[in-house]
């Protein structure tokens, strides 16, 4: 319940940029509520790590972490975030951030491109509360951010990452978590734990024999021909189209023993390289900075997994085509989110009904006429399964987890490919109950319409409108905060890549708003006009005091050189 919340209305009128021009270093961010925790509380705040990533392919940082004793028992905290604060300077790609501890990677986070001279800087900040079980435990801490310096890019990222431990009171109970994580990822000690797919992943896992309930959390994210996996065309279609083929449907599956016991139709994001770059700076495209992650229930397969044996649990990435081949590649990992009985006996049962085929049902079809080639892919799933499971001290849960998935991609390549229509969207329905009680729900709609026009033949100047949508109420597990959220991002801009130094501008409107099952609120309304913030307004429980600042700037710094990855390799650079 909402309750009664005071509300904090900020608004930072343009004219009162001039006088907040302390720093003419950008402030780039994502969009989000800040993380929902007592500020009331007695806080403990350590450093991580803090590294200059240059040339750090393969170099991850791997640091050894000992949770605080002084903001009360190690692991009874009322919660715990992380602030990531990076700056840049000079000429780089977006790249992508795997955080990885004990072997679980927990978040997955990617680079905002920066500007010369003076750079831009960016803080997240991250509630991994969820993740208690593991900071509760010493053990090694891995940022893989694999950065190239090389003719041309010269940007590092000079990052710094803080954790900060709520202590529980009576006022703010220990925060609910998992017993148990165990990580479904490469077990890599000196890199981040994402697997690539293709081909699949699997991994032998060992459950304990008293586990009652196990939720899995998914990470998957496209790279390289994947990245732009909404723009790739099916093979049928794809011909000379500036395109990949392997079609735009995928579906994230996690199987236990070769069977389908969950998948995800990934919301698509967009790092802040992509398509248009200037329309990302310095509002980035939503998901960039904290990747979404998907949530199914494997609460069904208790009966299966506490055998005491390993079990073959496989994370892989599949489209709509006949053989459901994707390129390469996706970058996978997992976790599953452990519930132990109180007893040490086995926990036993058994699964009643199994109707999870292997594959979503997919359609596609097109025309191809004139000089355009026009084409639709649709997919459907339905998951359904049922177990009856009894734990070892004898309470009985009935468990039936239920997925229900619709997918739509439309993309029209008109006048041979100077006009490129994007219209997609991936919804559904997660839920699962325990004795007939709602555990785990997932209600998603995820819109994405995107507008290529080439102003020259050779598609090297080009103006773009993104317009999309994250709209998700989300309860992962009894013990995951659940909240929901409605975010609406429309962003675009002119871009034209010049050998002589790419340059651009960018538009972007942003309406976010977000309440969780403890009644936190946040909202924001945040506009941009190339780099300067326009209009910034926030209310809500979670409302910050001081309204943000931000630096204004003169035109001159649209001379920047932001590179641009576009759908289908084209251009690049
Ligand atoms: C996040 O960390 C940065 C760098 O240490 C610091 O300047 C900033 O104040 C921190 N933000 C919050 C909200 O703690
Ligand atoms: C810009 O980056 C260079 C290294 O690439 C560094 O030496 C310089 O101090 C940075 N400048 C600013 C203003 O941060
Ligand atoms: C890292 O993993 C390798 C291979 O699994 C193992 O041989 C090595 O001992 C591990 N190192 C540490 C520090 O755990
Ligand atoms: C899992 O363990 C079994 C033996 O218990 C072995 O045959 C199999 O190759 C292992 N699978 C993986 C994915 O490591
Ligand atoms: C594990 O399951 C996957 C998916 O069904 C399968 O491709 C793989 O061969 C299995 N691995 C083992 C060792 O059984
Ligand atoms: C492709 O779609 C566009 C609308 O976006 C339409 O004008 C055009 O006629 C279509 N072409 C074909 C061959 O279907
Ligand atoms: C696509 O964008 C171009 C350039 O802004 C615009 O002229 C055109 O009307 C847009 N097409 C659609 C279908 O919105
Ligand atoms: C971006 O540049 C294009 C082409 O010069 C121009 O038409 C448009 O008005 C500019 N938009 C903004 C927001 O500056
Ligand atoms: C940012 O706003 C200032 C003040 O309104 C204006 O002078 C400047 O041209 C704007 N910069 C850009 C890049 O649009």
């Amino acid at each position: 319940m909402v309750g009664l919340v005071k509300q904090v209305v900020l608004a930072l009128p343009a004219l009162a940029l001039a006088w907040v021009a302390f720093s003419a270093r950008l402030v780039d961010f994502q969009v989000a509520q800040p993380p929902p925790l007592p500020q009331d509380a007695k806080q403990c705040t350590v450093k991580i790590l803090e590294r200059t990533f240059g040339f750090s392919f393969g170099l991850s940082e791997i640091v050894q972490f000992t949770p605080p004793t002084d903001c009360g028992p190690v692991g009874s905290w009322a919660g715990i975030s992380l602030n990531f604060t990076v700056t840049s300077n000079g000429t780089q790609f977006d790249r992508l951030g795997i955080f990885t501890f004990h072997n679980v990677e927990f978040w997955r986070t990617s680079t905002p491109e920066p500007t010369r001279g003076d750079g831009i800087i960016w803080t997240y900040l991250k509630d991994v509360t969820k993740y208690t079980s593991l900071f509760a435990e010493p053990g090694t801490f891995i940022l893989q951010l694999d950065n190239l310096i090389q003719t041309g890019l010269d940007g590092q990222y000079a990052t710094v990452l803080h954790a900060t431990f709520f202590e529980s009171s009576a006022r703010h109970p220990p925060a609910p978590h998992a017993d148990l994580i165990i990580p479904v990822s490469t077990l890599a000690n000196d890199t981040g734990n994402d697997a690539s797919v293709p081909p699949a992943f699997s991994l032998n896992v060992t459950v304990p024999r008293n586990a009652v309930q196990v939720f899995a959390e998914l990470f998957a994210s496209g790279n390289g021909d994947e990245e732009f996996w909404y723009f790739n065309a099916p093979n049928q279609f794809v011909g000379n189209l500036p395109t990949f083929g392997e079609g735009p449907f995928r579906e994230v599956r996690m199987l236990v023993d070769g069977q389908v016991a969950g998948v995800a139709f990934p919301y698509a994001v967009i790092f802040t390289g992509g398509i248009v770059p200037t329309a990302w700076r310095p509002i980035t495209s939503y998901g960039a900075l904290d990747l979404p992650t998907y949530f199914i229930d494997l609460t069904p397969f208790v009966p299966i997994l506490t055998d005491g044996k390993p079990h073959n649990i496989s994370l892989d990435v599949v489209s709509a085509e006949d053989d459901h081949a994707i390129n390469q590649n996706w970058f996978v990992s997992g976790n599953l989110q452990v519930v132990l009985d109180r007893s040490n006996k086995p926990t036993t049962g058994k699964i009643t009904v199994l109707d999870a085929p292997p594959f979503a049902v997919t359609k596609t079809t097109g025309s191809v006429g004139g000089n355009d080639v026009n084409f639709t892919v649709t997919a459907t799933r339905r998951i359904h399964i049922e177990a009856d499971i009894v734990s070892g001290s004898g309470r009985r849960n009935h468990v039936v987890w239920s997925q229900n998935l619709q997918f739509s991609n439309t993309q029209d390549f008109i006048d041979n490919s100077n006009v490129q229509l994007l219209h997609q969207t991936a919804s559904g329905t997660f839920l699962s109950t325990h004795n007939g009680v709602s555990t785990l729900v997932d209600d998603f709609s995820y819109p994405l319409n995107i507008n290529i026009t080439n102003l020259t033949p050779d598609g090297l100047s080009f103006v773009t409108t993104v317009d999309h949508s994250y709209n998700r109420e989300s309860h992962p597990a009894p013990f995951i905060l659940g909240s929901t959220i409605t975010e609406h991002q429309v962003a675009g801009g002119f871009f034209t890549i010049s050998p002589n130094g790419n340059f651009g501008n960018g538009t972007s409107q942003n309406t976010f708003t977000y309440i969780d099952t403890k009644g936190n609120t946040f909202n924001r309304q945040v506009s941009s006009i190339n780099t300067n913030i326009t209009s910034d307004k926030q209310s809500g429980s979670l409302a910050p005091k001081q309204p943000p600042q931000f630096p204004s700037f003169g035109p001159g710094k649209l001379v920047s050189v932001p590179k641009a990855r576009l759908p289908g390799g084209r251009g690049g650079n």
